[in-house]
């Protein structure tokens, strides 16, 4: 069985990592790899590639940066001739970006089954890109694999035939526990010159939180307080960092002693950083599930979560964007710690459960 594997953005290649490590053990299964470009700088992709042992994709569709239309278009426009070439049996998206939607659409138009692997997360909030990235790609998918109970509920709920829907774990822990010792041995501590336990990691870069100036001012007014008590590391996502130059927050995030901006990190800085986190302030989904893993207490600024078993049965909490309920939510973080859980099925094996369904699938 041919499966094209779709990547193309930061949070794809964790999720993409394992699958490709597993096919390596069945022969039944030729995996191509696809990367549609998305996320092109170094530090938001090639650095993962090497981190995390992923095979050079075997095609680049070189797409970079455009709005959505442009962008979900032009992953369309140049995916398209790849599987007319390639005459796969079937298309494999990860998670909830652009590049996931781009190409499932466009195999399922051409008739070729398409697998989404982290189905049936739901916001619930249709102003969000990624909840209409989830939404079209579960309706068009022909097997959906789910990280947790919500993901079933919410299929079940829209219709979906439990025959396509499978409860296999999450990936993006598969790749965690892998990397977790390696991860161990990185220095960014030293670097950053920050001793384990005694600062804050923040991330950012929800169009809702940071592409509206309001909004992110009020995020700032927080961050102003919380940096007095404990150091707060912040690598910026391109996008963020965009914004604070057009926003002039420069000079009020200058004047922040405690709050270093850095780079966007590497994977193996990035969870060591966030292992011997005292708190993590976030946006991202994937932080609210490693975070959980790793016990380390998570504020979720927002207002709403896709992942809700990372609150249920987890270290998050959601805090939104108000900063007397952030401020509150990490005073009571720093009070009270967090210890590591693990939600079903999140043991590291959530790959091998997918390829062996593909295997039978494929029969
Ligand atoms: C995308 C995903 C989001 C995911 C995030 C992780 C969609 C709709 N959004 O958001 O779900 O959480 O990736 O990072 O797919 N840029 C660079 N270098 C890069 C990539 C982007 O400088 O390598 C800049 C460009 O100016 C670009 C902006 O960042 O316009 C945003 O990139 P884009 O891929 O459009 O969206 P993200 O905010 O990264």
């Amino acid at each position: 069985m041919k499966i094209i594997n779709v990547c193309g953005a930061r949070p794809n290649f964790m999720k993409i990592a394992p699958l490709m490590h597993a096919y390596r053990r069945v022969d039944a299964i030729h995996p191509i790899l696809v990367h549609t470009g998305q996320h092109y700088d170094d530090r938001m992709n090639r650095w993962f590639f090497d981190e995390l042992d992923i095979p050079n994709p075997d095609i680049n569709l070189e797409v970079g940066s455009g709005s959505h239309a442009v962008q979900t278009a032009e992953i369309m426009k140049r995916f398209e001739p790849v599987c007319l070439d390639h005459q796969p049996d079937a298309v494999l998206v990860v998670g909830d970006v652009n590049s996931t939607i781009a190409c499932a659409l466009v195999a399922v138009k051409l008739n070729i089954p398409a697998i989404h692997v982290e189905a049936g997360l739901r916001s619930f909030d249709r102003t969000m890109p990624e909840e209409i990235n989830r939404l079209m790609t579960d309706a068009i998918c022909s097997l959906l694999f789910v990280t947790e109970q919500s993901g079933l509920d919410n299929l079940r709920r829209e219709g979906v035939p439990d025959d396509r829907v499978h409860f296999v774990g999450n990936v993006m822990i598969d790749t965690l526990n892998r990397m977790r010792a390696a991860a161990e041995r990185s220095q960014i501590l030293k670097t950053l010159n920050v001793a384990p336990r005694a600062y804050t990691v923040l991330t950012l870069h929800r169009p809702s939180n940071v592409d509206d100036p309001a909004t992110f001012s009020r995020i700032l007014d927080a961050l102003a307080e919380i940096q007095k008590s404990r150091a707060v590391v912040f690598p910026v996502h391109p996008r963020t960092r965009a914004n604070i130059e057009r926003g002039a927050f420069g000079a009020r995030i200058a004047s922040m002693t405690g709050l270093k901006m850095v780079e966007p990190l590497g994977y193996l800085d990035f969870v060591h950083l966030l292992t011997h986190a005292a708190c993590v302030l976030t946006d991202s989904g994937g932080i609210q599930e490693e975070t959980t893993i790793l016990g380390v207490p998570c504020l979720t600024l927002r207002e709403n979560t896709e992942r809700p078993v990372t609150i249920t049965g987890g270290t998050n909490r959601l805090v939104g964007t108000d900063p007397s309920v952030i401020l509150d939510g990490f005073r009571n973080a720093l009070a009270s710690g967090a210890t590591p859980k693990t939600p079903p099925l999140w043991d590291g094996r959530a790959a091998e459960r997918i390829v062996d369904v593909l295997r039978r699938w494929a029969r």
